[in-house]
């Protein structure tokens, strides 16, 4: 129960970020996120971290404005390393046109990154997990299997070399994509993180009391994702993910294993990943061309929003 009705959107929504109206046309956005390194270079998981903190604030329409640093490290791990995880998050930040204004540290012998933002937007023009109407097209922003090709770095599957466009686009901001639902009208819109691509699009339809097909063979991965996914090399939370997305991913006519592989890749936890916008038949256009000219390439159209069970994915 909101404490306050100014509280727009707080804890009982999946919204990606909390939503506080201070004037009838000026709202605040906060969002707090924070985790482990996803890589060694700690530059780069600066950047990562603060790329993946700023995207529920983009994911909801919204402009960052300030940051604050949550840091916990131990002493042995020496200021260098430190100051380059700091270094990447406030490059990143800026880059956003927002600043860091302060932040935390903590002595933890597991070094975690991350923070927390500020932001605004006008009430009337937030984007949520709420608004996807039958008939809306589905865009994915990003390339979809940062989880798999994590693990699959981890036990040399992946080289350094074939890392790096993983890395760079867990590393790029979600501003461009914002931009371009923004200048769409997109109905309803969130980020593709922790539950993977199908268990965030779910979370969107069953807000939006709809559900929706995806095209598998139009979905953007990584070379050799499908593969690493085949030989079980994938995230151990995945598992858990794909337990709770059979209940509304439909098997339909694929076979145990096909079904299987496909979630393996479907339910990836992402880091840092992509928008996932639904937008309008007669406005994709519109958020097609704006997109290629911020991003200097195309968002993937992976599916269509149907009426039907609130929730439920089918795979064509
Ligand atoms: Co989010
Ligand atoms: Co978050």
């Amino acid at each position: 129960m909101p404490v306050s009705e100014d509280v727009l959107l707080g804890f009982e929504t999946s919204d990606d970020a909390a939503v506080f109206r201070l004037r009838d046309d000026l709202a605040a956005v906060l969002t707090v996120d924070f985790f482990t390194p996803v890589v060694d270079d700690p530059y780069e998981f600066g950047c990562i971290a603060a790329a993946n903190a700023l995207s529920d604030v983009f994911a909801m329409g919204a402009t960052p404005l300030v940051a604050l640093n949550i840091l916990a490290v131990s002493c042995s791990l020496g200021t260098e390393i430190v100051s380059e995880i700091i270094r990447g998050g406030s490059d990143k930040v800026r880059e956003a046109g927002a600043f860091i204004v302060g932040g935390h540290s903590i002595d933890d012998d597991e070094p975690k990154y991350g923070m927390a933002v500020f932001g605004t937007v006008d009430p009337e023009k937030i984007i949520r997990n709420k608004g996807a109407l039958p008939g809306d097209l589905i865009f994915y922003t990003k390339v979809i299997g940062t989880g798999i090709m994590s693990a699959a770095r981890k036990i040399d599957f992946e080289t350094d070399e074939s890392m790096r466009p993983v890395i760079d686009f867990m590393k790029e901001l979600n501003d461009k994509g914002a931009q371009a639902m923004i200048a769409a009208h997109a109905h309803a819109a969130t980020d593709v993180t922790g539950f993977g691509l199908v268990g965030h699009l779910h979370e969107m339809l069953e807000a939006s009391d709809v559900s929706a097909y995806i095209k598998w063979d139009d979905v953007p991965l990584f070379d050799g994702v499908f593969e690493h996914s085949s030989a079980f090399c994938r995230p151990g939370k995945t598992f858990d993910i794909i337990d709770w997305a059979s209940n509304f991913v439909e098997q339909g006519n694929l076979d145990d294993e096909e079904y299987n592989n496909r979630m393996g890749v479907l339910c990836d936890p992402q880091t840092s990943g992509g928008l996932l916008v639904c937008v309008s038949p007669e406005d994709a256009e519109v958020f097609i061309r704006k997109f290629e000219e911020l991003a200097g390439r195309k968002p993937a159209l992976i599916g269509k929003v149907i009426a039907g069970k609130p929730g439920s994915i089918s795979l064509v």
